[in-house]
């Protein structure tokens, strides 16, 4: 076993478990589970107590804060911590868009959302009578930039897009879509991404990208689940409006009007999750350390080009740059079946409409498996998994004749 797969103490209780479900949760390393664990054994909560106790929870939840803004390229108090993407997004649809978006406006997403940066902009267009517009993607799952140019409007409120797909790994060029946006009659929206995909794989610089809001996910990146953040300007912050209301977020509370605190805070009602924070900044220097993109693309080639030789087996797009994921279907096999024979020969993948039924449809299938990589997984994993996918198609019985 190398030293870093080592560091993973699921692989070291599963030796030969080759987990390609990283894009789903990622497996954690040691020094998260000891930065969790050390903080929940200090004690105290934050932004409460005046002791000892309490300020140095304050103070770890501040420099954790600090870490993950700068790991993004902003600044501490631009960064909100949330539970997973899935309420970071909701938290700009309810929060930023809802107040702005009134009947007859629009809000533009692409063809290869992951349902929670559907839902939300759906929910938030059908409560004000506006509509959500879809940018068509191609034959590879690669955002369409004309098409996307001729659906920006100056009705469009929120432009929404991943950085990069949960289904193909299709990466979104967000510094050019900015740049397109800003150069369209739809200059006044905002540029939201879902970054849950890109954050686990690549350097994400904020600034470079021109977006307004980055959202992604913790456990996606080697975190604690239940601990994300959501990146955007103290501006856009202050125009924001938070989902949840309570302890922790005000100066005063008058019988007459409420004083809100002007930070992050203000979106952080109810006890924080410090520890979850402190794991999560030290997941993201572990990924800093160790983050190597080039290989994790090998990899995917490595798998690519062996189910390519395959009958029967499609998969689905083929992006010119593909990270972290990759999908496929087998002829004649449900993916949940593939799924379940794969796992029984220690190969760990995700199987089904993979929370993007949209794009599943575009590339006309109901369900797929996905294979994923991370910092731990290696060439003799993939192998193990091209193996096991020859048992799949000798034990169910499908996978020849045309894709
Ligand atoms: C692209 C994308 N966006 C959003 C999410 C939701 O993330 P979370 O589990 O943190 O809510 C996922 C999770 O699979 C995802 O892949």
């Amino acid at each position: 076993m190398s030293d870093l797969r080592r560091r993973f103490p699921a692989l070291c209780a599963e030796p030969k478990l080759s987990y390609l479900d990283s894009a789903t949760t990622a497996l954690v390393p040691d020094v998260v589970l000891e930065a969790v664990a050390e903080q929940l054994a200090h004690g105290g909560s934050a932004g409460r107590s005046v002791h000892t106790l309490g300020t140095r929870a304050s103070e770890a939840y501040a420099a954790a804060r600090r870490a993950v803004a700068e790991h993004l390229g902003g600044q501490a108090d631009e960064l909100v911590f949330v539970r997973s993407a899935t309420e970071g997004l909701n938290l700009v649809a309810e929060g930023w868009a809802r107040p702005r978006v009134g009947p007859g406006d629009e809000v533009c997403v692409s063809a290869a959302e992951h349902h929670s940066n559907l839902l939300p902009w759906r929910r938030v267009c059908e409560r004000l009578g506006a509509r959500v517009v879809v940018a068509a993607c191609d034959a590879n799952g690669e955002l369409d930039l004309v098409d996307l140019r001729h659906k920006l409007s100056a009705r469009t409120r929120v432009l929404a897009v991943n950085h990069v797909s949960n289904v193909t790994g299709a990466e979104t060029p967000i510094a050019e879509v900015a740049e397109l946006l800003a150069r369209s009659d739809a200059r006044q929206a905002a540029l939201v991404v879902d970054g849950a995909q890109a954050v686990p794989h690549r350097a994400v610089n904020v600034a470079n990208l021109g977006c307004d809001f980055y959202v992604f996910s913790g456990h996606k990146a080697y975190g604690p689940a239940g601990c994300s953040g959501v990146w955007a300007r103290s501006l856009r912050w202050r125009q924001t409006q938070p989902l949840l209301v309570g302890g922790g977020m005000v100066t005063a509370v008058l019988p007459e009007r409420v004083e809100h605190i002007d930070g992050p805070q203000r979106f952080e009602a109810g006890t924080p999750n410090v520890a979850g924070a402190v794991g999560l900044a030290r997941a993201l220097a572990f990924v800093d350390q160790h983050r190597n993109p080039e290989r994790e693309q090998a990899l995917l080639a490595m798998a690519d080009n062996a189910l390519a030789q395959l009958p029967g087996v499609r998969v689905l797009g083929r992006p010119k740059r593909r990270t972290g994921v990759l999908s496929f279907v087998v002829k004649d096999i449900h993916a949940h079946d593939a799924g379940s024979v794969l796992d029984s020969h220690g190969v760990a993948v995700r199987a089904g409409h993979h929370c993007a039924q949209p794009l599943l449809r575009h590339f006309g299938v109901k369900q797929a498996v996905r294979i994923s990589v991370g910092l731990y997984t290696t060439a003799a994993d993939i192998e193990r998994f091209l193996s096991a996918l020859a048992s799949v198609r000798s034990t169910l019985g499908g996978g020849t004749g045309s894709r």
